[in-house]
């Protein structure tokens, strides 16, 4: 498919934001990536343009029965203002499955890629050149078809818009705090907590709220069954360090198949470290605190990188863990991985897309 290109007249653009005071998801570059969908047509009008309001109908489907889905993966400047991607495949591979999940059109991954490197052609001045600040990058697919009934809607938009990055939390990349929360549920099995999809973000800002009330940053998710063994936490997945064993909750179904994830997981086996991917219990975590072997928690994830838990609180018991401090093994991910993205070390695995 031909990607046209429209370019914002000078005038139009913005200047760049300061890049000590970025946070996260504040400002959006001049130009986005958008491609239409009909019934019958497929996927046409791709097109590279300026940062603009969509015009829709109000009775759009994804306005109603939320048919929207979304992904999250960054560019990074590294030496020589060379701008890399750090696995946009894997990222769009599992829209496609949000897609088919949300019985919405799979679109042509190799189209959408080269979409985006036209796009990051056009607004290379938009990666950040601080070290730890990212250009986010935020492909996203709505159902545009006006109408009441609930189905499948036979229109979407699909489009990428860019955002300069800091850290995702507030601490930063220093140690979070997390709420365990027994009052509510993120995903059941057999639905849609496996999928990138808009309503189980909106679902989630209860918790989030609550938890930050009580000095929280984020939420972790217990089973919806059982209420004990743990899932993920809101933006991140989560790996546990207790005695030798490297522990994350397998992918069950209820869980995001984080890229995040599956990279850790990778990189700890290729240094002999064994990760398990096992169920594991709020209780059994709480008992590795008691007794000393619980050494460290960390979450993953694009937006958050590498995010090390300083205390977990579950029913009002506090477990602190590692003083509150990053533990080693998060600080070595963290720092193999960055390397990797900023194309500063070896890539063994093929990750990284050079510009
Ligand atoms: C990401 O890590 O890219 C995410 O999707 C989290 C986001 C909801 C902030």
């Amino acid at each position: 498919m031909e990607i046209r290109q429209e370019k914002a007249s000078e005038n139009e653009l913005q200047s760049k934001p300061d890049e000590s005071a970025l946070g996260f998801g504040k400002y959006l570059s001049d130009h986005m990536f958008v491609m239409k969908y009909d019934e019958g047509l497929g996927w046409h009008d791709a097109v590279v343009e300026k940062y603009q309001d969509f015009s829709l109908d109000p009775a759009a489907m994804a306005l109603h029965y939320g048919q929207a889905i979304f992904e999250g993966l960054k560019a990074y400047r590294g030496k020589n203002d060379q701008i890399y991607l750090f696995r946009p495949q894997a990222n769009f591979e599992r829209m496609n499955v949000s897609a088919a999940r949300m019985c919405m059109p799979e679109f042509p991954v190799d189209t959408v890629c080269e979409g985006l490197k036209k796009l990051l052609e056009l607004e290379k001045g938009w990666v950040p050149r601080a070290k730890g600040a990212t250009l986010y990058i935020r492909p996203t697919m709505i159902a545009t078809e006006a109408g009441l009934g609930v189905r499948p809607a036979k229109q979407y938009l699909f489009f990428i818009i860019l955002s300069p990055v800091g850290a995702y939390y507030p601490e930063g990349f220093d140690p979070v705090k997390i709420f365990v929360t027994d009052k509510y549920v993120r995903a059941v099995p057999g639905g849609v907590g496996h999928v990138k999809t808009a309503g189980n973000y909106a679902a989630s800002i209860m918790a989030a709220v609550e938890a930050q009330e009580q000095g929280y940053t984020q939420v972790l998710w217990l089973d919806a069954v059982e209420r004990k063994y743990i899932e993920e936490v809101g933006t991140m997945n989560i790996f546990f360090v207790i005695g030798d064993e490297v522990i994350t909750p397998p992918l069950s179904g209820s869980i995001l198949p984080g890229i995040t994830r599956d990279s850790v997981i990778q990189l700890a086996r290729d240094w002999g470290i064994t990760v398990q991917e096992k169920r594991l219990t709020i209780d059994d975590v709480l008992a590795a605190g008691e007794n000393g072997t619980l050494k460290e928690i960390f979450g993953t994830g694009t937006a958050a990188v590498i995010s090390p838990v300083g205390e977990l609180n579950y029913k009002g018991t506090i477990c602190p863990v590692n003083n509150g401090k990053t533990g080693e093994l998060a600080q070595r991910l963290f720092d193999e991985l960055q390397d990797i993205q900023y194309g500063e070390k070896p890539d063994p695995h093929n990750w990284v897309v050079q510009l």
